[in-house]
């Protein structure tokens, strides 16, 4: 009873309906993504598998509106954003999307203060830097370099600039691919504290299918479609991870 009770209460953040995604490079029309169909509810933690060239990245983004579907329509809570001019769509990736790449993405000439209060200068409404390193904890590295600094700490880095605006989602592409097990594993601990304690709708890509157990859902994708979408009901402590 209780379990039906937690499903009546989760409220769908995103939902695609037969997205399909084109890229026309010259002469050749390569499709990307077929006739996706896909619910992502709040606060829930999404993993993203499948190999190399099957859509992972190009579904991610035009969920986060960094890339425009070219069927099909998506929705954000009540907002269809296939349906936003560049313009909301711009506000909608400002306001309500943080993405963390795979390669951090720092800006070299800034500390690691200054690259999270970029967000201010883009005009984005932040907590203050310091807050948002120290829960990363790196509220002693505030005026490093990213080249003063590990590849985790980088990665936390580009972690606090993307929670400091508090958005809705968080999106991942492949966030340890470039850290060791251990670091990699923080990271991890990281994200799944943000859609577990912060009720934060977390999404994130990798190739490592063992990235499956720590996951509230697990979406394969083959191909360009989804080939299953697996629910796991007691999801293991991003800690607990053995790889
Ligand atoms: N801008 C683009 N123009 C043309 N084709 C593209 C473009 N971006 C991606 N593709 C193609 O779309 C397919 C899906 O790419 P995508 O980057 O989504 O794969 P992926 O699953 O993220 O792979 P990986 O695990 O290697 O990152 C690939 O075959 C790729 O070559
Ligand atoms: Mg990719």
């Amino acid at each position: 009873m209780e379990n039906s009770t937690k499903v009546e209460n989760k409220k769908v953040l995103i939902k695609l309906e037969k997205v399909g995604k084109i890229y026309k490079t010259g002469q050749i029309v390569y499709e990307a993504l077929h006739d996706i169909d896909l619910e992502v509810t709040e606060g829930e933690l999404v993993v993203i598998l499948g190999p190399s060239g099957s859509g992972k990245s190009t579904l991610l983004n035009v969920i986060g509106g960094l890339d425009n579907a070219t069927s099909g329509k998506i929705y954000f809570g009540d907002d269809e954003i296939t349906a936003f001019n560049d313009t909301r769509l711009g506000k909608f990736r400002a306001r309500d999307v943080g993405i963390i790449f795979q390669f951090y993405n720092l800006v070299p000439s800034l500390t690691a203060y200054e690259n999270v209060d970029l967000m201010r200068d883009l005009g984005i409404d932040i907590i203050d830097p310091t807050e948002a390193l120290g829960l990363v904890g790196l509220a002693d590295k505030s005026t490093n370099f990213p080249s003063q600094m590990s590849g985790g700490q980088q990665q936390r880095v580009a972690i606090a600039r993307a929670i400091a605006k508090k958005p809705r989602l968080l999106l991942c592409d492949e966030p340890t691919g470039a850290l060791d097990t251990n670091t990699g594993r923080e990271v991890l601990k990281l994200l799944q504290d943000q859609s577990r304690i912060d009720k934060r709708t977390v999404v994130m890509v990798t190739h490592n299918a063992l990235f499956a157990e720590i996951a509230d859902k697990v979406i394969m994708v083959k191909n360009g479609t989804i080939d299953e979408i697996v629910i796991n009901d007691n999801p293991k402590d991003a800690f607990d991870l053995e790889w």
